[in-house]
């Protein structure tokens, strides 16, 4: 196991009604203004924000609004909100959504006390040196922004969709209500927990030796994800099963099932470009990527890929061919992914092969994610994109 430091500072507050503690925690957080961060109208439809605001008020905390975050939220909107807290003399930033709110609260938050353009974060061009807090209530278990150091954030008159991370926007608290993801379609069920699996496959594939505890961790998570994701798609309002997989979302990216190990995370900005193009689900592209980028990269450890199918998907190993094994654990994770109903290939995702070289491209633009597992030349990303485009079941 290699040396490592981990910081995970978020206070989780987790069970049935907790949003209507939103407001006592702000204030516990030292926030006395709030601009509260929310998206393009679920948490309007199903009275959520107004139990949010209800709770705001309750303890005393004065607010600003700013809806309207996308799914892949974009540059656009995060410069309106550093204006916005500025302007309003705010201290405190609530995200009341997913992923994509709670990345653009973390943009915000980084923004306003940065004296240049927010994007150098995302760009590489700076460091975040200093942030306003960041409190959230989640709405779909899926990306780990709850609990994770990254936000991920689309430029979109360039089309760029870029990540950053700090320890200085790991959210402060974050409110877990599995009953609040009862109102997710089926679909963003799916990508949801296709991310979810995504993110402990990232820190699963490691060359590092001797890991096995966060190895059982990781097998933990994605075999608790096997169980309750197929339970949630055929009953929407299973508060046991949506209660598993949504602290299943926290546990796979605060990166306590990664610590002490070197990470891939290729798939993540292979897909990253995807859903920049096509605006895409983030867990719809990855459903694409990540078993095409296994198939690639198996022969590099043909043995973890192995222990993988047999402890995760309940392979028999093949001693004699290891490799079959292997190969065998790929395709039922593509077959549970179809299962769930996440695509298999370009065409089910809406993507065209003939994108693939301006893909390779603006993946080079940002300096690629080549370290990890396996490091990727320009032609292995153009043909894990070409398995991607092609695959079958
Ligand atoms: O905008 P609203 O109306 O709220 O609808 C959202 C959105 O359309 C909807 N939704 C959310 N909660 C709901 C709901 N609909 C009904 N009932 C509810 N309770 O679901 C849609 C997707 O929401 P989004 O926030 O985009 O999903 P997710 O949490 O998957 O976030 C995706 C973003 O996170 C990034 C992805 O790249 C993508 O941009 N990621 C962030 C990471 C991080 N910060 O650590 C890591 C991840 O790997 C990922 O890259
Ligand atoms: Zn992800």
């Amino acid at each position: 196991m290699n040396n490592f430091q981990f910081c995970s500072p978020t206070e989780f507050v987790f069970g049935r009604g907790t949003e209507n503690e939103a407001g006592a925690y702000v204030k516990k957080h030292g926030g006395s203004k709030v601009l509260l961060h929310y998206g393009g109208g679920s948490a309007v439809r199903s009275g959520l924000l107004d139990r949010v605001k209800a709770s705001l008020t309750a303890a005393g905390i004065r607010f600003a609004e700013l809806g309207g975050v996308k799914p892949n939220p974009r540059d656009t909107l995060v410069y309106e909100g550093i204006e916005l807290c500025r302007s309003e003399g705010i201290d405190f930033i609530l995200a009341v959504g997913g992923g994509s709110v709670i990345d653009s609260s973390k943009a915000i938050a980084a923004g306003v006390p940065y004296d240049g353009d927010f994007w150098d974060f995302y760009s590489g061009k700076a460091r975040i040196a200093a942030a306003l807090p960041v409190g959230t209530v989640l709405t779909i278990a899926a990306a780990g922004s709850e609990g994770s150091g990254d936000s991920v954030v689309t430029k979109e008159a360039d089309g760029l969709k870029r990540g950053t991370g700090s320890d200085l926007i790991r959210p402060r608290f974050s409110i877990l209500d599995p009953e609040l993801t009862c109102t997710l379609p089926a679909y963003q069920t799916a990508c949801g927990a296709t991310d979810i699996m995504a993110h402990v496959f990232e820190r699963y594939f490691t060359n590092t030796k001797e890991v096995e505890i966060t190895d059982r961790l990781c097998e933990a998570v994605l075999l608790t994800m096997i169980r309750e994701t197929p339970r949630v798609i055929a009953q929407p309002d299973n508060y046991d099963a949506r209660a598993n997989i949504m602290w299943a979302g926290t546990v796979a990216h605060t990166n306590i099932v990664g610590v002490g190990r070197e990470q891939d995370w290729n798939s993540h900005g292979i897909e990253h470009e995807l859903s920049a193009l096509y605006d895409c689900a983030h867990g719809a592209g990855l459903a694409v990527i990540m078993p095409a980028w296994m198939e690639f990269v198996c022969s590099h450890d043909v043995m973890r890929f192995a222990q993988a199918a047999v402890r995760v998907w309940g392979c028999q190993m093949n001693f004699a061919q290891p490799e079959e094994t292997a190969r065998e654990g790929i395709r039922r994770f593509r077959s549970f992914l179809h299962s769930i109903g996440m695509p298999v290939n370009f065409a089910e995702l809406g993507a065209k092969e003939a994108d693939i070289p301006k893909l390779v491209e603006t993946f080079g633009i940002g300096g690629g994610r080549t370290g990890g597992f396996v490091a990727l030349s320009a032609a292995d990303i153009t043909e894990i994109y070409r398995i991607a485009a092609h695959a079958a079941l």
